[in-house]
């Protein structure tokens, strides 16, 4: 398409053709939000300010008043008259960006490889109270798409690792503790948006489209947002690319049809910043909220898609007032479901400056100044869950001769400019855009400015370690080596979002491939060629290659420490010395090489056109490949060393609710509130009178010639071309939903499973029971030799201590989603599932049949 069609308007045309079979069927009306009973009340109160709302202030609440447009990230307009105030949106899913007196806590990926369900949760919650004490109304995380399918994709490690099932636990548990405290969560970037290169529409380019059928959607993508739905969130955040040829934020299949109806969603869809592409399309596919609300080509002229023109859309008839009084419904009830008509605090931070003072509105070439930083401390003791995530994440991969732990006089030597502090400044690269000193979060939004780092040599010194330091990744010739030392090698790889370029990385890991950064294989090897007891730590955003030196004589140790975020030191120190036995499991595979992975997981580079990113590979991402071809990693997926060892034993298997192939059907829709479906009177968008407008900012008020134009042209017989499919006649919903998250049936607990573990080791430590279902011989559809479907972490076990854990799978683990009924088919209803529990992806011997309704230990494992 030539820039001069663009130019004329034609941002809906710009959709290339996409491989056969991929497709984004047109999907309307927007489903009203309102049906399900535990938002009714919510959505009664929202119902009656909706009512009483003019036009202009409805619009208002629908958008961000612009970029840097206010203090927070994201700023919606207010409706001051009902009581409505502006809404604060801030990043991000590790804790408060851009601020002070915040923790910086360990990002998604480190939670995910605690494979803890409880500390998930409370981490959950200590990230709600710092939103909270800070103003924020909406919470931008968790994220759990990217959900890790391409292991070089920059921001895997915001979410919890490359599993639909570890996603939708590490998404939920965050919501149910960030929402528990008032504050909206954000599960995000719905959906497949799995690289950051070309994730954006542009003046001359579309994002790139994620092609992927039907089933993969189900099965892994749409999984943990189905369960974060199920958890009440409270909003979605849409990606910026497009699925199937479409973009996400004008995607009706997606957002209409999967989301809003399949997936029962109460809340509010926003778009990522600058995702929005068009006005009219993307409020009927089902976009509730546009950020930070300027138009995406060009940012900061103060030009909307929405605002002063949804008003107008209305207006004309273009836009359904229906549409958008079911958008502002779904804000408002939202705010109201997290309580947050009672004594919410207004925001007391700037997320554009560190300064006290400064203009109120960066955007505006000449704005008002004030107080914008209170400088509010939020951290309340939750460096405490901090550690304790950042300790229980670390991952014991090697560990030859009882290495670790480490003697408390060990003769250390310790190399790798990652064990002490950035020199320039822990905060020194904006969005933490750089790889100097430790290692705590990739960068980009989803980062956090650091109060402090405890890296670790301050742990090493506070410990009073009897060590020497090297601060260099190049090996130092002057280390002298001696027998009894241990060498402590630091090492890193780093990734993040795609406005920061770090080391020729733009976001994506695309020129360090699946390497260690500043010649880390180099150093462990010259380290590894003059001492004889290595220790090697890697702070990491996901896989790295390692066999250039893992197996080298020297190397004794290898621990994974992920991104421990601010407690690098003491959490480390407490694995090291031996206080806590490491009990991190890896929520991802380590492949021996990047020839492991199918070709179309690699970075998609450069297309005339709009990017086509096909998923190929289907289901078969992580370890669903690996075993599909029997490929042998480093390390499987859920790996994980102790310094003690467990048993799993006694267990059993009970079947509680009956399988029947397809699932009972689902309720019906509840009511909705009801509004009048008259265009309202063009008055209700006039600028008031003697309105002091400030440049550049967003508003929704119209001129009154503009507005009363638009009334005149609803009369016209030239209507808005709808898209092919549109229609504003509600539905009773798809067989497969019924209710937040899915048909509830899906969620019924089909068999209990329960297993003992007992710590047969001789040091206290924690085990992970995880459990993978594997689908009955013979069965008509193909699937994935083994799925994780559940997981349980045992509480500290002494020696010779035993706990007994339970697990479960529900209907919809044992399901496959059926593309001609649109149903989840269980395949087999009598067949013989294997459901399997063991402590890693590749060591699993105990199996339940359903079968038999027996369990075994001592059986051939399936992988
Ligand atoms: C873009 C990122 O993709 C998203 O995750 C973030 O919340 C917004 N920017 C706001 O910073």
């Amino acid at each position: 398409m030539s820039l001069s069609s663009l130019a004329a308007g034609a941002v809906l045309d710009r959709r290339d053709p996409v491989p056969p079979g991929y497709v984004a069927p047109p999907y309307y009306p927007t489903p009203h939000g309102g049906w399900v009973s535990e938002w009714s009340e919510s959505y009664r109160k929202a119902s009656l300010l909706v009512a009483n709302m003019t036009l202009a202030e409805k619009t208002n609440i629908t958008s961000g008043t612009g970029i840097f447009m206010g203090r927070c990230v994201g700023n919606t307009g207010s409706a001051l008259r009902v009581g409505i105030p502006q809404l604060c949106l801030q990043d991000g899913p590790l804790g408060v960006r851009n601020t002070d007196h915040n923790t910086a806590f360990p990002p998604g990926i480190t939670a995910g490889a605690t494979w803890d369900k409880d500390l998930m949760r409370r981490r959950g919650v200590a990230i709600g109270e710092e939103f909270r004490g800070k103003g924020v109304n909406i919470h931008l995380g968790p994220s759990v798409g990217a959900l890790g399918r391409k292991p070089r994709g920059g921001r895997n490690w915001e979410g919890f690792g490359s599993d639909p099932v570890l996603q939708a636990f590490g998404g939920a548990l965050t919501i149910e503790g960030v929402q528990s405290v008032g504050v909206i969560a954000t599960i995000k970037h719905l959906i497949a948006n799995e690289q950051e290169m070309y994730r954006m529409y542009s003046l001359v380019k579309p994002g790139i489209s994620s092609n992927l059928d039907d089933r993969t959607m189900h099965e892994l993508y749409l999984w943990p947002f189905a369960e974060g739905v199920r958890s009440g969130v409270g909003s979605v955040m849409i990606s910026y690319n497009a699925i199937n040829g479409s973009a996400a934020a004008q995607n009706s299949y997606l957002m209409n049809g999967l989301l809003k109806d399949e997936l029962g969603f109460q809340g509010f869809v926003m778009s990522d910043w600058l995702a929005q592409i068009s006005g009219v399309p993307s409020a009927l596919a089902g976009l509730d909220m546009s950020m930070p609300g300027d138009r995406n080509e060009i940012p900061l002229l103060g030009n909307s898609y929405w605002m002063y023109d949804y008003s107008r859309a209305v207006l004309n008839g273009s836009v359904p007032v229906d549409r958008l009084n079911d958008a502002v419904t779904r804000i408002l009830a939202a705010y109201f479901q997290m309580g947050q008509d009672q004594n919410y605090p207004r925001p007391n931070f700037d997320t554009n400056t560190q300064n006290a003072e400064g203009p109120l509105y960066p955007g505006a070439l000449i704005s008002p100044s004030g107080v914008v930083n209170e400088f509010v401390d939020v951290q309340g003791n939750h460096a405490e869950v901090a550690r304790e995530v950042a300790r229980d994440a670390i991952t014991l991969l090697k560990n030859q001769n009882n290495t670790l732990p480490l003697l408390r006089n060990a003769s250390l030597k310790v190399f790798g400019t990652a064990a002490e502090k950035n020199p320039d400044g822990i905060n020194s690269c904006a969005d933490q855009g750089c790889n100097k000193g430790t290692l705590g979060m990739g960068w980009g939004s989803g980062s956090a400015r650091y109060p402090y780092m405890d890296s670790p040599i301050d742990g090493f010194k506070s410990r009073g370690s009897n060590y020497q330091y090297f601060n260099t990744d190049s090996f130092p010739s002057n280390s002298s080596p001696s027998p009894n030392d241990t060498a402590v090698v630091f090492v890193t790889a780093d990734s993040g979002e795609n406005y920061i370029t770090v080391e020729g990385n733009p976001g994506d890991r695309t020129s360090s491939n699946l390497n260690l950064w500043h010649n880390g294989d180099k150093l462990i090897q010259d380290v590894a060629a003059k001492y004889t007891s290595v220790v090697v730590v890697v702070h990491t955003v996901g896989p790295v290659i390692m066999e250039a030196w893992h197996d080298l004589p020297s190397v004794k140790a290898v621990l994974f420490a992920h991104l421990p975020g601010q407690e690098a030191g003491t959490s480390l120190m407490e694995v090291l010395y031996g206080d806590t036995s490491p009990s991190g499991h890896l929520p991802y595979t380590v492949p021996t090489s990047e020839s492991n992975y199918p070709a179309s997981v690699n970075l998609v580079g450069y297309q005339i056109g709009q990017p086509q990113d096909t998923h190929t590979e289907g289901l078969y991402i992580d370890y669903r490949h690996f075993n599909k071809e029997s490929i042998t990693p480093r390390y499987a997926f859920g790996f994980g060393l102790s310094y003690t060892s467990f048993s799993f034993s006694d267990a059993s298997i009970s079947a509680v609710t009956p399988l029947t192939a397809v699932p009972p059907s689902r309720p019906a829709k509840g009511t909705t509130p009801a509004y009048s479906t008259a265009i309202p009177p063009a008055s209700e968008a006039y600028w008031p009178e003697n309105f002091n407008r400030i440049w550049r900012y967003l508003y929704s008020w119209l001129e009154k010639n503009d507005a009363d134009d638009a009334a005149e042209a609803a009369n016209s017989p030239t209507k808005y071309p709808y898209p092919a499919g549109y229609s504003n006649v509600q539905t009773a919903g798809p067989a497969a939903g019924g209710a937040q998250g899915g048909n509830p049936a899906l969620f019924d607990t089909a068999y209990d499973i329960s297993v003992t573990v007992t710590n047969t080791g001789a040091r206290a430590g924690k085990a992970v029971a995880q459990l993978y279902v594997q689908f009955p011989q013979g069965i008509a559809v193909e699937t994935p030799t083994i799925q994780l479907r559940d997981f349980e972490k045992t509480s500290t076990l002494q020696p010779g201590a035993s706990q007994t854990l339970s697990l479960r799978v529900t209907r919809k683990d044992l399901s496959v989603w059926d593309t001609a009924s649109q149903n989840w088919v269980v395949p087999s209803v009598n067949g013989d599932y294997g459901i399997w529990v063991g402590s890693s992806s590749d060591s699993l011997s105990l199996r339940c049949g359903t079968a038999s309704m027996t369990c075994a230990g001592g059986q051939a494992s399936p992988v």
